[in-house]
């Protein structure tokens, strides 16, 4: 038996998947820890038994409290909080996590120094505000950055220069464009994580630093990749370039021929023929673009015992094929594939 399913798919779902942004991890426990301690603030929880911790989320907050020493983890996200004073941290300069999410904050209404002195900052989750361009200085602690849903377009150079910690960056939903992102990742030896989709970039980014391994950069303009610029990223295992303009003009030969590489989103994009790939690749979606050839050569440069693509995903529906497309001897070269997805009829 063929271990090649071909499954099909005749309607199409036009459902993109939904940004899911949630707060596990975050969730408000000050109502299992006890009473308040007595210096906290009118309107926020600080568990005596969780000293470190205040507790200030959904509060309708127009500014922030005053916080008493101490306090490590600060949860602020959810409130109508629209500005930071120079001042707002001076208690707290060992503060580890700050969560400014959904709030109303604009850059002009931060006064420089409010994040100068916090030396030990892990976590700033500064998502969904009205940022124009990024807070800083930011310490060189710092381990995750989400600016997700705000205004920026560009990132200055400057910025995470020497964070040599930050393991995750997301910036989707901005609006910065190649031109904004240069230099500001560059030396960024610990990043692993970095999701810029949902903004302007015409190209992917110069200067991803060599340890990243989760790159998201759907939904932008992109309409060509530089030749060896996944050659330029060993680690890469995730890449997700879907909702874009690439055509075959602007993917250079050999462009995805990378071995870390497992898994490969170029979905909604205007390519004409499947781009080869490195035969350890896993899962490639290639559904919604303007295919009509399905070359094995694609997948596979030679079959043989030890030869074969170790494709398990491979989504083809929205293209110009059909089950008629998919060579007779497909299942030689893609022996690992579960699901094979193309359309029942054109
Ligand atoms: C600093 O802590 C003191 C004592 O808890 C408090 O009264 C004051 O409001 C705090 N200041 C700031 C800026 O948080
Ligand atoms: C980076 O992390 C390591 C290990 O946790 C720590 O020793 C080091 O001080 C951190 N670097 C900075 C600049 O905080
Ligand atoms: C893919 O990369 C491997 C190893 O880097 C190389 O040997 C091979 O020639 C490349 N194939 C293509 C089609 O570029
Ligand atoms: C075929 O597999 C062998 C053994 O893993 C490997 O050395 C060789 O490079 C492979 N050939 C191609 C064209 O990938």
């Amino acid at each position: 038996m063929s271990p090649l399913s071909i499954l099909l798919l005749s309607i199409l779902s036009g459902s993109v998947l939904c940004q899911y942004y949630d707060y596990e991890g975050y969730l408000d426990p000050s109502h299992l820890l006890g009473p308040s301690g007595p210096n906290c603030p009118q309107n926020c929880d600080c568990p005596m038994n969780f000293p470190s911790a205040m507790y200030c989320d959904g509060r309708r907050l127009k500014s922030i409290p005053g916080i008493p020493p101490g306090v490590k983890y600060l949860y602020l996200q959810n409130n109508q909080i629209e500005e930071i004073k120079a001042g707002a941290f001076a208690n707290v300069t060992d503060l580890r996590w700050l969560i400014l999410d959904n709030n109303r904050i604009k850059s002009s209404k931060v006064e420089k120094g409010a994040f100068e002195k916090l030396a030990s900052l892990e976590r700033l989750l500064f998502s969904y505000n009205d940022l124009s361009e990024p807070v800083g200085p930011l310490s060189k602690s710092l381990v995750e950055l989400k600016m997700i849903g705000n205004k920026l377009s560009m990132i200055p150079a400057n910025l995470m220069v020497g964070l040599e910690n930050l393991t995750s960056v997301h910036l989707q939903e901005n609006e910065l464009t190649t031109e904004g992102l240069d230099g500001a990742l560059e030396g960024l030896k610990s990043l692993h994580y970095l999701d810029i989709s949902h903004n302007k970039l015409g190209k992917l980014p110069a200067g991803v630093p060599k340890s990243v391994q989760m790159l998201y950069a759907d939904n932008n303009k992109i309409a060509s990749i530089a030749k060896d610029y996944l050659q330029n990223l060993p680690q890469l295992q995730y890449l997700r370039i879907s909702h874009n303009e690439l055509a075959d003009s602007g993917i250079p030969a050999g462009a995805f021929n990378v071995s870390s590489l497992i898994e490969l989103d170029l979905s909604y994009n205007k390519l004409a023929s499947i781009p080869e790939v490195n035969e350890n690749l896993e899962n490639l979606y290639l559904q919604v673009n303007e295919i009509s050839k399905f070359d094995l050569g694609s997948f596979c440069k030679i079959v043989g015992p030890v030869n074969y693509s170790k494709l398990r995903h491979l989504r083809l529906d929205g293209n110009h094929l059909t089950r008629s497309s998919v060579p007779f001897d497909a299942s030689n070269c893609l022996r690992q594939a579960a699901e094979l997805t193309v359309d029942a009829t054109d």
